[in-house]
């Protein structure tokens, strides 16, 4: 059992509409400078604590949610304030360094450390960046890279071929292609939004790669029952796959989130990600496994593609959110032979480096990952409950550990759903066009989930 954590509040506590007026009143504010409309309240960052944000107005507000999956250890945990308070994290404090031209010495513990020790098997290098996008981009440039090299054979660029990339016609190069799936998302800046799938708006108006997408298999639920369904759409999409690779020899990669996060949490078979890696195996084409959502804990494995049983690792798993840092894991042999091809100022952030080196320890002590497997468990069960007491509203319950969800009848009574929470002291998020999706603390707990449930009772009880 994970220790409780210490002087969280005993449950939610609504004293104003959410948002409430001081909020309202930073909002007015806030967008005077900032676009604030996605703003869902203003929070009270030290007053908040474990499970339970506490906005300005006084509210005391269970987060289902967790600043979009990033939020590990819960808000202020003791052991992150004694590090900052003891001074271990003074090394990081006084400037931000660019960590490929001088890093400070604590950098290379760190790195050595507890981001080798959680590091996916058999990828025992590392890329550091600030965010999810700029992992999945490095990442397809990665792919690239090795692609490249493999077209010329070893040999180096000719001449002509430097001359046409100052151009930006590079001969074959401008026709490789990453595989992405439909409803993906990957990220936003400008070459991985060609990989992500999920809403027009995302993409309006961006010029993007021509890049190929098939079908993602998502899975009904429950699983017993929709085997034959969800084994016909899995052999659906891998035949795309195998269609695309057969035609195209400038395919570099496949990318693939564990279970597809903002595109409505939709899973697929261990057996369907064993099949990709087949594949991407036999024709050496990078496997790129995006675990910028997935990783870090929340599915009840440290990776969601460790259950996976997969014949070999994938080439690469990108991560960021729970892990502070942006970055990915790669094979040694994919990196790239020349320096500097992938390189930005800050290369990732000290700072984060030494928090998420206190949440692995803190991880690591109090079992995290078994709680939230223990409250996943309670969670599923849970929120099957609650669809069959409700099915006029709710269906689809599912869930890895406890990154789950559960759809709405509809778009607008999902809606509905997160807006009648938020009334009630719960603060939850939406995937896809109709699902309602957790991403709690890893100290989430089975008290919280029958707090949530209670709450997502009442608004049921409306909605039927
Ligand atoms: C699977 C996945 N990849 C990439 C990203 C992009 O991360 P960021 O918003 O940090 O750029 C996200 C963000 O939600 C994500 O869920």
């Amino acid at each position: 059992m994970a220790p409780p954590f210490p002087n969280e509040p005993a449950g939610i506590h609504v004293q104003t509409a959410i948002p409430g007026p001081k909020s309202e009143a930073l909002r007015a504010r806030h967008a005077r400078v900032q676009d604030a409309r996605t703003v869902h309240f203003y929070q009270d960052a030290t007053r908040s604590r474990g499970n339970y944000m506490v906005d300005v107005d006084g509210n005391t507000i269970l987060d289902l949610y967790g600043h979009i999956a990033c939020v590990p250890l819960g808000y202020n945990h003791p052991a992150l304030l004694e590090a900052w308070r003891g001074g271990r994290f003074d090394w990081a404090a006084g400037y931000r360094p660019a960590l490929g031209i001088a890093p400070p010495a604590e950098w290379v513990s760190i790195v050595e450390g507890a981001l080798s020790r959680v590091a996916p098997r058999g990828l025992s290098q590392l890329v550091t960046v600030t965010t999810g996008a700029e992992a999945v981009e490095n990442a397809i440039k990665t792919a690239f890279v090795r692609h490249a090299r493999k077209r010329r054979g070893g040999a180096p660029p000719s001449a002509e071929d430097l001359a046409l990339t100052m151009l930006n016609r590079q001969p074959h190069t401008n026709d490789m292609k990453v595989i992405s799936f439909e409803g993906a998302f990957h990220g936003r800046s400008l070459g991985a939004l060609s990989a992500t799938r999920s809403k027009a708006i995302h993409k309006l108006d961006f010029p993007a790669f021509d890049w190929p997408v098939v079908p993602f298999p998502a899975n009904r639920f429950p699983l017993d029952e929709n085997t034959a369904y969800n084994a016909e759409i899995e052999a659906r999409s891998l035949d795309a796959v195998r269609a695309l690779l057969a035609s195209d020899p400038q395919i570099a990669a496949v990318i693939i989130e564990p279970i597809q996060g903002e595109g409505g949490d939709r899973h697929a078979s261990p057996a369907f990600f064993r099949s990709l890696r087949t594949l991407t195996t036999e024709r050496e084409l990078t496997f790129i496994v995006d675990e910028v959502q997935t990783g870090a804990g929340g599915t009840g494995r440290f990776w969601a593609h460790e259950g996976w049983d997969l014949p070999e690792p994938p080439d690469i798993v990108t991560f960021s959110k729970k892990m502070q840092l942006g970055g990915y894991y790669l094979r040694p042999e994919l990196f790239p032979a020349e320096p500097w091809r992938i390189f930005n100022t800050f290369l990732g952030d000290p700072i984060r480096g030494a928090q998420l080196e206190v949440i692995i320890e803190v991880m690591e002590r109090d079992d995290l990952i078994g709680n939230v497997g223990r409250t996943g468990e309670t969670l599923v069960t849970e929120l099957r409950g609650l669809q069959s007491r409700f099915p006029g509203v709710f269906s689809q319950a599912r869930g890895a550990g406890t990154y789950a969800a559960i759809d709405a009848r509809d778009p607008a009574t999902r809606d509905a759903v997160v807006r009648g929470l938020q009334t009630l002291g719960v603060e939850a998020g939406g995937s896809g066009d109709r699902s309602i999706r957790f991403r709690p603390a890893l100290v989430f707990e089975d008290r919280h989930v029958h707090e949530a449930i209670e709450r997502f009772e009442h608004v049921a009880r409306r909605l039927a």
